[in-house]
Protein backbone atom coordinates (compact mmCIF):
# COMPACT_ATOMS: atom_id res chain seq x y z
CA UNK A 1 0.00 0.00 0.00
CA UNK A 2 1.41 3.41 -0.93
CA UNK A 3 1.26 6.62 0.85
CA UNK A 4 2.51 9.87 0.61
CA UNK A 5 3.66 10.13 4.82
CA UNK A 6 3.56 7.28 7.29
CA UNK A 7 3.76 8.60 10.77
CA UNK A 8 5.26 6.31 13.48
CA UNK A 9 4.01 6.43 16.66
CA UNK A 10 0.67 8.54 17.67
CA UNK A 11 1.83 10.62 20.53
CA UNK A 12 1.26 14.42 20.28
CA UNK A 13 4.00 15.02 18.03
CA UNK A 14 2.88 12.23 15.90
CA UNK A 15 -0.67 12.12 15.67
CA UNK A 16 -0.79 16.01 15.30
CA UNK A 17 1.89 15.51 12.16
CA UNK A 18 -0.76 13.14 10.27
CA UNK A 19 -4.13 15.06 10.96
CA UNK A 20 -1.95 18.46 9.19
CA UNK A 21 -0.83 16.60 6.61
CA UNK A 22 -4.28 15.14 5.93
CA UNK A 23 -5.40 18.71 6.38
CA UNK A 24 -2.98 19.42 3.42
CA UNK A 25 -4.32 16.67 0.78
CA UNK A 26 -1.40 14.31 1.62
CA UNK A 27 -2.50 10.68 1.99
CA UNK A 28 -1.26 9.33 5.56
CA UNK A 29 -0.89 6.68 7.28
CA UNK A 30 0.00 6.19 10.89
CA UNK A 31 1.72 3.20 12.90
CA UNK A 32 1.01 2.89 16.20
CA UNK A 33 2.42 -0.07 19.04
CA UNK A 34 0.85 0.54 21.96
CA UNK A 35 -3.25 -0.44 22.06
CA UNK A 36 -4.42 2.99 21.71
CA UNK A 37 -3.60 6.42 20.00
CA UNK A 38 -2.09 9.07 22.26
CA UNK A 39 1.18 8.64 22.84
CA UNK A 40 2.92 9.19 26.45
CA UNK A 41 0.91 12.25 27.24
CA UNK A 42 -2.95 10.93 26.51
CA UNK A 43 -2.55 7.44 27.91
CA UNK A 44 0.73 7.59 31.07
CA UNK A 45 1.77 11.23 31.21
CA UNK A 46 0.21 14.85 30.68
CA UNK A 47 -3.57 13.78 31.01
CA UNK A 48 -3.50 11.05 33.33
CA UNK A 49 -1.19 12.83 35.39
CA UNK A 50 -3.09 16.64 35.13
CA UNK A 51 -6.64 14.51 36.24
CA UNK A 52 -5.05 13.38 39.54
CA UNK A 53 -3.36 15.94 39.91
CA UNK A 54 -6.90 18.48 39.75
CA UNK A 55 -8.51 15.40 41.99
CA UNK A 56 -5.77 15.47 44.50
CA UNK A 57 -5.71 19.23 44.89
CA UNK A 58 -9.49 19.20 45.19
CA UNK A 59 -9.10 16.90 48.05
CA UNK A 60 -7.14 18.62 49.74
CA UNK A 61 -9.19 22.07 49.34
CA UNK A 62 -12.03 20.36 50.41
CA UNK A 63 -9.89 19.52 53.58
CA UNK A 64 -8.06 22.62 54.61
CA UNK A 65 -9.88 25.21 52.82
CA UNK A 66 -13.54 24.88 52.86
CA UNK A 67 -14.30 25.69 56.23
CA UNK A 68 -12.43 29.13 55.95
CA UNK A 69 -14.40 29.85 53.16
CA UNK A 70 -17.94 28.98 55.27
CA UNK A 71 -18.33 25.79 53.69
CA UNK A 72 -19.14 23.18 56.42
CA UNK A 73 -18.50 19.50 55.00
CA UNK A 74 -17.15 16.52 56.74
CA UNK A 75 -13.87 16.00 56.59
CA UNK A 76 -12.84 14.38 53.21
CA UNK A 77 -12.79 10.06 52.75
CA UNK A 78 -10.80 9.02 49.78
CA UNK A 79 -12.01 6.68 47.40
CA UNK A 80 -8.66 5.87 45.47
CA UNK A 81 -10.47 3.32 43.23
CA UNK A 82 -13.15 5.86 42.01
CA UNK A 83 -10.24 8.63 41.77
CA UNK A 84 -8.16 6.14 39.74
CA UNK A 85 -11.18 5.91 37.50
CA UNK A 86 -11.84 9.61 36.78
CA UNK A 87 -7.65 9.71 35.81
CA UNK A 88 -8.99 6.80 33.54
CA UNK A 89 -12.37 8.63 31.80
CA UNK A 90 -9.87 11.04 30.72
CA UNK A 91 -7.52 9.25 29.30
CA UNK A 92 -10.00 7.46 27.40
CA UNK A 93 -12.19 10.55 26.42
CA UNK A 94 -8.90 12.05 24.74
CA UNK A 95 -7.77 8.63 23.44
CA UNK A 96 -10.87 8.52 21.81
CA UNK A 97 -10.76 11.77 20.39
CA UNK A 98 -7.71 11.04 18.54
CA UNK A 99 -9.90 8.25 17.18
CA UNK A 100 -12.30 10.26 15.90
CA UNK A 101 -10.15 13.27 14.65
CA UNK A 102 -8.38 10.01 12.41
CA UNK A 103 -11.83 9.08 10.75
CA UNK A 104 -12.58 12.68 10.30
CA UNK A 105 -9.41 13.56 8.27
CA UNK A 106 -9.01 10.13 6.84
CA UNK A 107 -5.99 8.84 8.35
CA UNK A 108 -5.46 5.29 8.08
CA UNK A 109 -3.89 3.56 11.15
CA UNK A 110 -1.72 0.14 11.39
CA UNK A 111 -1.23 -1.36 14.83
CA UNK A 112 1.81 -3.16 15.22
CA UNK A 113 5.25 -1.80 16.07
CA UNK A 114 7.07 -0.07 12.80
CA UNK A 115 10.69 -0.83 11.00
CA UNK A 116 12.06 1.10 9.01
CA UNK A 117 13.22 -1.75 7.00
CA UNK A 118 14.92 0.54 3.24
CA UNK A 119 14.00 3.91 1.88
CA UNK A 120 9.90 4.53 1.90
CA UNK A 121 9.26 0.98 3.52
CA UNK A 122 7.96 0.02 7.12
CA UNK A 123 7.14 -3.22 8.05
CA UNK A 124 4.50 -3.29 10.58
CA UNK A 125 4.51 -6.25 13.12
CA UNK A 126 1.01 -6.64 15.42
CA UNK A 127 0.18 -8.10 18.35
CA UNK A 128 -0.16 -11.68 16.90
CA UNK A 129 3.44 -11.00 14.80
CA UNK A 130 1.56 -10.88 11.40
CA UNK A 131 3.90 -8.58 9.02
CA UNK A 132 2.98 -6.00 6.53
CA UNK A 133 5.05 -3.64 4.50
CA UNK A 134 3.58 0.09 3.84
CA UNK A 135 5.51 2.11 1.42
CA UNK A 136 5.53 5.69 1.85
CA UNK A 137 7.81 9.17 -0.23
CA UNK A 138 7.95 10.31 3.37
CA UNK A 139 8.54 8.51 7.02
CA UNK A 140 8.30 10.45 10.14
CA UNK A 141 9.71 9.07 13.48
CA UNK A 142 7.72 10.06 16.21
CA UNK A 143 8.75 7.77 18.78
CA UNK A 144 9.14 9.58 21.77
CA UNK A 145 11.02 8.63 25.07
CA UNK A 146 11.13 6.22 27.93
CA UNK A 147 12.17 6.63 31.60
CA UNK A 148 15.64 6.53 32.23
CA UNK A 149 16.45 3.84 34.22
CA UNK A 150 18.60 3.85 37.29
CA UNK A 151 22.06 1.69 37.49
CA UNK A 152 21.16 -0.98 40.29
CA UNK A 153 17.50 0.26 40.84
CA UNK A 154 14.65 -2.18 39.17
CA UNK A 155 11.55 -0.99 38.20
CA UNK A 156 9.09 -3.34 38.53
CA UNK A 157 5.93 -0.76 38.77
CA UNK A 158 4.88 -2.43 42.09
CA UNK A 159 6.87 -1.26 44.57
CA UNK A 160 9.81 0.35 42.52
CA UNK A 161 8.11 2.53 40.09
CA UNK A 162 8.49 4.85 37.65
CA UNK A 163 5.45 7.51 36.63
CA UNK A 164 3.61 5.04 34.70
CA UNK A 165 3.56 3.00 38.33
CA UNK A 166 2.85 5.81 40.29
CA UNK A 167 -0.11 7.02 37.92
CA UNK A 168 -1.61 3.30 39.17
CA UNK A 169 -0.86 2.66 42.69
CA UNK A 170 -3.72 0.84 44.12
CA UNK A 171 -3.04 2.70 47.69
CA UNK A 172 -1.74 5.47 49.61
CA UNK A 173 2.15 4.54 50.55
CA UNK A 174 3.26 5.57 54.12
CA UNK A 175 6.43 6.89 52.79
CA UNK A 176 6.79 7.36 49.28
CA UNK A 177 10.63 8.02 48.09
CA UNK A 178 10.94 10.17 45.37
CA UNK A 179 14.37 10.20 43.46
CA UNK A 180 14.82 13.62 41.29
CA UNK A 181 13.30 16.44 42.36
CA UNK A 182 12.20 17.43 38.40
CA UNK A 183 8.76 17.79 37.03
CA UNK A 184 7.79 13.95 37.40
CA UNK A 185 8.70 13.73 41.19
CA UNK A 186 7.44 17.38 42.20
CA UNK A 187 3.87 16.81 40.08
CA UNK A 188 3.50 13.21 41.22
CA UNK A 189 4.96 13.71 44.67
CA UNK A 190 2.24 16.54 44.90
CA UNK A 191 -0.33 14.25 44.35
CA UNK A 192 0.05 11.46 47.01
CA UNK A 193 0.92 13.71 49.76
CA UNK A 194 -2.03 15.54 49.19
CA UNK A 195 -4.00 12.01 49.31
CA UNK A 196 -2.08 10.70 52.77
CA UNK A 197 1.91 9.76 51.60
CA UNK A 198 4.74 11.14 53.33
CA UNK A 199 7.06 12.50 50.38
CA UNK A 200 10.67 12.71 50.81
CA UNK A 201 12.28 14.06 47.15
CA UNK A 202 16.23 12.73 47.30
CA UNK A 203 17.64 15.37 44.74
CA UNK A 204 21.58 14.92 42.68
CA UNK A 205 21.67 18.39 42.58
CA UNK A 206 21.91 21.07 44.89
CA UNK A 207 18.19 22.73 44.50
CA UNK A 208 14.90 21.18 42.82
CA UNK A 209 13.39 22.18 39.29
CA UNK A 210 17.30 22.01 37.58
CA UNK A 211 17.39 24.54 34.41
CA UNK A 212 14.63 27.36 35.67
CA UNK A 213 15.01 30.74 36.95
CA UNK A 214 17.09 30.51 40.15
CA UNK A 215 14.57 32.73 42.29
CA UNK A 216 11.51 30.40 41.29
CA UNK A 217 13.46 27.17 42.09
CA UNK A 218 13.85 28.92 45.46
CA UNK A 219 10.66 30.10 46.16
CA UNK A 220 9.05 26.43 44.60
CA UNK A 221 11.25 24.50 46.64
CA UNK A 222 10.49 26.76 50.14
CA UNK A 223 6.46 26.06 49.13
CA UNK A 224 6.54 22.79 48.83
CA UNK A 225 8.59 22.07 51.75
CA UNK A 226 5.23 24.58 53.57
CA UNK A 227 3.28 22.15 52.01
CA UNK A 228 5.11 19.05 53.88
CA UNK A 229 7.21 17.91 51.29
CA UNK A 230 11.51 17.04 52.51
CA UNK A 231 13.94 16.90 50.40
CA UNK A 232 17.58 15.74 50.97
CA UNK A 233 19.51 17.27 47.68
CA UNK A 234 23.00 16.97 46.80
CA UNK A 235 22.15 13.46 47.31
CA UNK A 236 21.74 10.42 45.26
CA UNK A 237 19.94 6.68 46.05
CA UNK A 238 22.91 4.20 45.30
CA UNK A 239 20.19 1.04 45.60
CA UNK A 240 16.85 -0.27 47.28
CA UNK A 241 17.15 -3.40 49.24
CA UNK A 242 13.06 -5.39 48.45
CA UNK A 243 13.90 -8.42 50.55
CA UNK A 244 11.91 -6.86 53.40
CA UNK A 245 8.15 -5.26 53.96
CA UNK A 246 9.36 -1.72 53.47
CA UNK A 247 12.02 -0.72 50.80
CA UNK A 248 14.95 0.28 51.93
CA UNK A 249 16.73 2.96 49.87
CA UNK A 250 20.41 3.53 49.98
CA UNK A 251 21.44 7.22 49.97
CA UNK A 252 24.16 8.96 49.79
CA UNK A 253 25.93 12.53 49.59
CA UNK A 254 26.13 13.42 46.16
CA UNK A 255 29.96 14.14 46.51
CA UNK A 256 30.39 10.44 47.95
CA UNK A 257 30.42 10.02 51.54
CA UNK A 258 28.50 8.58 54.46
CA UNK A 259 25.38 6.55 53.21
CA UNK A 260 22.13 6.33 55.27
CA UNK A 261 19.06 4.54 54.88
CA UNK A 262 15.50 5.25 53.82
CA UNK A 263 12.68 3.54 54.58
CA UNK A 264 9.29 3.80 52.41
CA UNK A 265 6.73 1.41 50.74
CA UNK A 266 7.37 2.85 47.25
CA UNK A 267 10.22 4.35 45.54
CA UNK A 268 9.10 6.82 42.80
CA UNK A 269 12.41 6.46 40.06
CA UNK A 270 11.77 10.19 38.10
CA UNK A 271 15.40 11.05 37.17
CA UNK A 272 14.38 12.08 33.53
CA UNK A 273 13.50 10.38 30.37
CA UNK A 274 15.54 9.00 27.21
CA UNK A 275 15.12 9.03 23.53
CA UNK A 276 12.81 5.62 22.38
CA UNK A 277 13.67 3.83 19.02
CA UNK A 278 13.75 0.18 20.12
CA UNK A 279 13.11 -2.17 17.26
CA UNK A 280 12.40 1.16 14.92
CA UNK A 281 15.66 -0.70 12.40
CA UNK A 282 17.71 2.97 12.24
CA UNK A 283 20.98 1.37 12.66
CA UNK A 284 20.09 -1.01 9.36
CA UNK A 285 18.32 1.85 7.75
CA UNK A 286 21.55 3.90 8.36
CA UNK A 287 19.63 6.32 10.29
CA UNK A 288 22.77 8.76 12.35
CA UNK A 289 21.79 9.33 16.22
CA UNK A 290 23.74 12.42 18.53
CA UNK A 291 25.59 11.40 21.51
CA UNK A 292 22.80 11.42 23.52
CA UNK A 293 20.88 8.59 21.72
CA UNK A 294 18.41 11.10 20.11
CA UNK A 295 17.63 10.68 16.18
CA UNK A 296 19.86 13.43 14.49
CA UNK A 297 17.86 16.15 12.38
CA UNK A 298 18.65 19.16 10.73
CA UNK A 299 16.38 21.99 11.01
CA UNK A 300 13.68 20.83 8.35
CA UNK A 301 13.73 17.47 10.86
CA UNK A 302 15.31 15.54 8.11
CA UNK A 303 17.62 13.07 9.09
CA UNK A 304 20.60 12.01 7.07
CA UNK A 305 18.80 9.54 4.88
CA UNK A 306 16.78 11.10 2.14
CA UNK A 307 12.70 11.10 3.08
CA UNK A 308 12.95 9.70 7.04
CA UNK A 309 12.05 12.97 8.98
CA UNK A 310 11.89 12.99 13.22
CA UNK A 311 10.24 14.52 15.57
CA UNK A 312 9.13 15.10 19.59
CA UNK A 313 11.05 13.87 22.01
CA UNK A 314 12.88 11.37 19.77
CA UNK A 315 14.93 14.22 19.20
CA UNK A 316 16.84 16.97 20.57
CA UNK A 317 14.78 19.78 22.51
CA UNK A 318 12.80 19.93 25.39
CA UNK A 319 10.52 16.82 26.23
CA UNK A 320 7.20 18.59 25.93
CA UNK A 321 4.30 17.80 24.39
CA UNK A 322 3.33 21.29 23.06
CA UNK A 323 7.05 21.17 21.12
CA UNK A 324 6.17 17.69 20.26
CA UNK A 325 2.83 19.04 18.32
CA UNK A 326 4.01 21.98 16.99
CA UNK A 327 7.16 20.10 15.40
CA UNK A 328 3.98 18.00 13.78
CA UNK A 329 2.50 20.99 11.83
CA UNK A 330 6.14 22.12 11.07
CA UNK A 331 7.41 18.56 9.38
CA UNK A 332 3.79 18.09 7.77
CA UNK A 333 3.69 21.84 6.23
CA UNK A 334 7.00 21.22 5.08
CA UNK A 335 6.53 17.56 3.26
CA UNK A 336 3.64 19.28 2.07
CA UNK A 337 5.77 22.49 0.22
CA UNK A 338 5.20 25.27 3.24
CA UNK A 339 7.67 27.16 5.10
CA UNK A 340 6.79 24.80 8.64
CA UNK A 341 8.89 26.33 11.32
CA UNK A 342 9.40 26.51 15.23
CA UNK A 343 10.57 29.15 17.36
CA UNK A 344 12.50 27.62 19.88
CA UNK A 345 12.89 30.82 21.79
CA UNK A 346 9.27 30.79 23.11
CA UNK A 347 8.17 27.23 24.33
CA UNK A 348 7.12 27.66 27.52
CA UNK A 349 6.77 25.11 30.31
CA UNK A 350 4.59 24.59 33.38
CA UNK A 351 4.61 22.29 36.38
CA UNK A 352 1.46 21.43 37.43
CA UNK A 353 1.55 21.64 41.32
CA UNK A 354 0.00 24.10 43.69
CA UNK A 355 1.00 26.71 43.51
CA UNK A 356 1.96 26.24 39.45
CA UNK A 357 4.99 27.07 38.24
CA UNK A 358 5.43 28.56 34.39
CA UNK A 359 7.98 29.86 32.66
CA UNK A 360 9.00 31.30 29.01
CA UNK A 361 11.92 32.14 27.34
CA UNK A 362 15.41 33.22 29.27
CA UNK A 363 15.76 32.77 33.08
CA UNK A 364 18.10 35.40 34.62
CA UNK A 365 21.35 32.81 34.84
CA UNK A 366 20.59 32.42 30.94
CA UNK A 367 21.22 35.89 30.37
CA UNK A 368 23.97 36.56 32.89
CA UNK A 369 25.73 33.47 30.88
CA UNK A 370 24.90 35.00 27.35
CA UNK A 371 26.43 39.04 29.05
CA UNK A 372 22.85 40.22 27.95
CA UNK A 373 22.31 43.55 30.29
CA UNK A 374 18.37 43.35 31.14
CA UNK A 375 15.92 44.78 33.53
CA UNK A 376 13.63 42.85 35.98
CA UNK A 377 10.22 43.65 36.98
CA UNK A 378 8.77 41.93 39.75
CA UNK A 379 4.95 41.57 41.08
CA UNK A 380 3.47 39.32 44.12
CA UNK A 381 0.30 37.51 43.87
CA UNK A 382 0.00 39.23 47.94
CA UNK A 383 -0.34 42.37 46.00
CA UNK A 384 -3.27 41.07 43.48
CA UNK A 385 -6.58 41.68 44.39
CA UNK A 386 -7.88 38.76 42.86
CA UNK A 387 -5.43 36.59 44.80
CA UNK A 388 -5.95 38.19 48.05
CA UNK A 389 -10.48 37.38 47.40
CA UNK A 390 -8.93 33.86 46.61
CA UNK A 391 -6.27 33.76 49.88
CA UNK A 392 -4.25 32.62 47.20
CA UNK A 393 -1.32 34.68 47.45
CA UNK A 394 2.03 32.52 47.10
CA UNK A 395 4.29 33.00 44.47
CA UNK A 396 5.20 35.79 42.07
CA UNK A 397 5.69 37.04 38.32
CA UNK A 398 8.60 38.12 36.89
CA UNK A 399 9.54 39.70 33.74
CA UNK A 400 13.01 39.99 32.43
CA UNK A 401 13.17 42.96 29.41
CA UNK A 402 16.38 43.76 27.25
CA UNK A 403 18.11 46.64 28.99
CA UNK A 404 18.20 48.87 25.28
CA UNK A 405 15.11 47.61 23.71
CA UNK A 406 12.76 46.53 26.51
CA UNK A 407 11.79 43.15 24.47
CA UNK A 408 10.85 40.91 26.38
CA UNK A 409 13.19 37.70 27.11
CA UNK A 410 11.88 35.60 29.60
CA UNK A 411 8.84 35.50 31.91
CA UNK A 412 8.09 33.24 35.13
CA UNK A 413 5.39 32.88 37.42
CA UNK A 414 4.67 30.84 40.28
CA UNK A 415 1.52 31.09 41.00
CA UNK A 416 -1.93 29.89 41.34
CA UNK A 417 -2.91 29.46 37.03
CA UNK A 418 0.04 30.45 36.15
CA UNK A 419 0.05 27.76 33.63
CA UNK A 420 -2.84 29.91 31.74
CA UNK A 421 -1.01 33.28 32.65
CA UNK A 422 2.15 32.03 30.70
CA UNK A 423 0.51 32.04 27.14
CA UNK A 424 -0.38 35.92 27.33
CA UNK A 425 3.93 36.45 27.60
CA UNK A 426 4.76 33.56 25.08
CA UNK A 427 1.76 35.85 22.80
CA UNK A 428 3.85 39.11 23.19
CA UNK A 429 7.26 36.89 22.96
CA UNK A 430 6.21 35.48 19.89
CA UNK A 431 5.63 39.10 18.44
CA UNK A 432 8.83 40.30 19.87
CA UNK A 433 6.64 42.83 22.22
CA UNK A 434 8.09 45.05 24.84
CA UNK A 435 7.55 44.79 28.61
CA UNK A 436 5.83 48.28 28.18
CA UNK A 437 3.30 46.80 25.44
CA UNK A 438 2.54 44.30 28.33
CA UNK A 439 2.25 47.34 30.83
CA UNK A 440 0.20 49.41 28.42
CA UNK A 441 -2.12 46.39 27.11
CA UNK A 442 -6.07 46.84 29.61
CA UNK A 443 -6.30 43.38 31.54
CA UNK A 444 -9.88 43.02 33.34
CA UNK A 445 -10.25 43.30 36.60
CA UNK A 446 -10.12 41.82 39.01
CA UNK A 447 -7.77 39.14 37.68
CA UNK A 448 -4.91 37.00 38.13
CA UNK A 449 -3.17 38.02 35.02
CA UNK A 450 -2.98 41.52 36.04
CA UNK A 451 -0.08 40.65 38.12
CA UNK A 452 1.96 39.95 34.79
CA UNK A 453 0.69 43.68 34.10
CA UNK A 454 1.91 44.91 37.07
CA UNK A 455 5.03 42.60 36.62
CA UNK A 456 5.82 44.80 33.35
CA UNK A 457 5.07 48.24 34.66
CA UNK A 458 7.84 46.96 36.92
CA UNK A 459 10.18 46.76 34.94
CA UNK A 460 10.19 50.33 34.64
CA UNK A 461 10.10 50.84 38.38
CA UNK A 462 6.14 52.36 37.77
CA UNK A 463 3.63 49.19 39.04
CA UNK A 464 0.93 50.87 40.65
CA UNK A 465 -0.31 48.17 43.42
CA UNK A 466 3.35 47.94 45.07
P1 LIG B 1 5.13 10.01 22.73
O1 LIG B 1 3.98 10.70 23.31
O2 LIG B 1 6.06 9.30 23.65
O3 LIG B 1 4.53 8.97 21.68
C1 LIG B 1 5.33 8.05 21.00
C2 LIG B 1 4.46 6.94 20.50
O4 LIG B 1 5.22 6.14 19.61
C3 LIG B 1 3.97 5.99 21.60
O5 LIG B 1 2.58 5.84 21.49
C4 LIG B 1 4.69 4.67 21.30
O6 LIG B 1 3.90 3.53 21.64
C5 LIG B 1 4.88 4.77 19.80
N1 LIG B 1 5.98 3.97 19.27
C6 LIG B 1 7.27 3.92 19.70
N2 LIG B 1 8.01 3.10 18.93
C7 LIG B 1 7.17 2.61 17.98
C8 LIG B 1 7.33 1.76 16.87
N3 LIG B 1 8.50 1.21 16.55
N4 LIG B 1 6.24 1.49 16.10
C9 LIG B 1 5.03 2.02 16.40
N5 LIG B 1 4.83 2.86 17.41
C10 LIG B 1 5.88 3.18 18.19
N6 LIG B 1 4.49 17.25 28.58
C11 LIG B 1 3.83 18.41 28.62
O7 LIG B 1 4.02 19.25 27.73
N7 LIG B 1 2.94 18.70 29.62
C12 LIG B 1 2.70 17.84 30.62
O8 LIG B 1 1.89 18.13 31.50
C13 LIG B 1 3.40 16.61 30.62
N8 LIG B 1 3.19 15.72 31.60
C14 LIG B 1 3.85 14.53 31.58
C15 LIG B 1 3.65 13.64 32.62
C16 LIG B 1 4.31 12.43 32.64
C17 LIG B 1 4.08 11.48 33.78
C18 LIG B 1 5.19 12.09 31.57
C19 LIG B 1 5.90 10.76 31.56
C20 LIG B 1 5.41 12.97 30.53
C21 LIG B 1 4.75 14.20 30.53
N9 LIG B 1 4.95 15.14 29.52
C22 LIG B 1 4.29 16.34 29.56
C23 LIG B 1 5.85 14.88 28.39
C24 LIG B 1 5.05 14.45 27.16
O9 LIG B 1 4.31 13.30 27.48
C25 LIG B 1 5.98 14.17 25.99
O10 LIG B 1 6.79 15.28 25.75
C26 LIG B 1 5.17 13.87 24.74
O11 LIG B 1 4.32 12.78 24.93
C27 LIG B 1 6.11 13.59 23.56
O12 LIG B 1 5.35 13.33 22.43
P2 LIG B 1 5.89 12.41 21.24
O13 LIG B 1 4.82 12.43 20.20
O14 LIG B 1 7.25 12.84 20.85
O15 LIG B 1 6.05 10.96 21.84
P1 LIG C 1 13.52 15.93 34.91
O1 LIG C 1 14.65 16.02 33.99
O2 LIG C 1 12.48 16.99 34.94
O3 LIG C 1 14.07 15.80 36.40
C1 LIG C 1 14.94 14.80 36.79
C2 LIG C 1 15.56 15.20 38.10
O4 LIG C 1 16.26 14.10 38.61
C3 LIG C 1 16.56 16.35 37.97
O5 LIG C 1 16.30 17.26 38.99
C4 LIG C 1 17.91 15.65 38.13
O6 LIG C 1 18.89 16.49 38.67
C5 LIG C 1 17.53 14.52 39.06
N1 LIG C 1 18.42 13.37 39.02
C6 LIG C 1 19.00 12.80 37.94
N2 LIG C 1 19.71 11.70 38.31
C7 LIG C 1 19.57 11.58 39.65
C8 LIG C 1 20.03 10.65 40.62
N3 LIG C 1 20.80 9.62 40.28
N4 LIG C 1 19.68 10.83 41.91
C9 LIG C 1 18.89 11.87 42.28
N5 LIG C 1 18.41 12.78 41.40
C10 LIG C 1 18.74 12.63 40.11
O7 LIG C 1 12.87 14.49 34.63
P2 LIG C 1 11.49 13.85 35.05
O8 LIG C 1 10.90 14.55 36.21
O9 LIG C 1 11.75 12.39 35.13
O10 LIG C 1 10.59 14.14 33.81
C11 LIG C 1 10.99 13.73 32.51
C12 LIG C 1 10.50 14.69 31.49
O11 LIG C 1 9.11 14.53 31.27
C13 LIG C 1 10.66 16.14 31.88
O12 LIG C 1 11.96 16.61 31.61
C14 LIG C 1 9.66 16.81 31.02
O13 LIG C 1 10.23 17.05 29.77
C15 LIG C 1 8.56 15.78 30.91
N6 LIG C 1 7.45 16.11 31.81
C16 LIG C 1 6.83 17.32 31.67
C17 LIG C 1 5.82 17.68 32.50
C18 LIG C 1 5.20 19.02 32.34
O14 LIG C 1 5.42 19.65 31.32
N7 LIG C 1 4.40 19.48 33.28
C19 LIG C 1 5.33 16.81 33.56
C20 LIG C 1 6.08 15.57 33.65
C21 LIG C 1 7.07 15.25 32.78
Amino acid sequence: MAYELIVIGTGPGGYVCAIRAAQLGLKTAVVEKSPTYGGTCLNIGCIPSKALLHASELFEEAGHSFAKMGIGVPAPTLDLKAMLNFKQEAIDGNVKGVDFLFKKNKIEGFKGTGKITGAGKVEVTDADGKTQTLEAKAIVIATGSDVAKLKGIEIDEKRIVSSTGALTLPEVPKHLLVIGAGVIGLELGSVWRRIGAKVTVVEFLDGVLPGMDGEVRKQAQRLFEKQGMTFKLSSKVTGVDTSGKTLKATVEPAKGGAAETIEADVVLVSTGRVPYTEGLGLKEAGVKMDERGRVAVDHHYATNVPGIYAIGDVIVGPMLAHKAEDEGVAIAEILAGQAGHVNYDVIPAVVYTMPEIASVGKSEEDLKAANVAYNTGKFPFTANGRAKANQQTDGFVKILADAKTDRVLGVHIVGSDAGNMIAEAAVLMEFGGSAEDLARTCHAHPTLPEAVKEAAMAVAKRAIHM
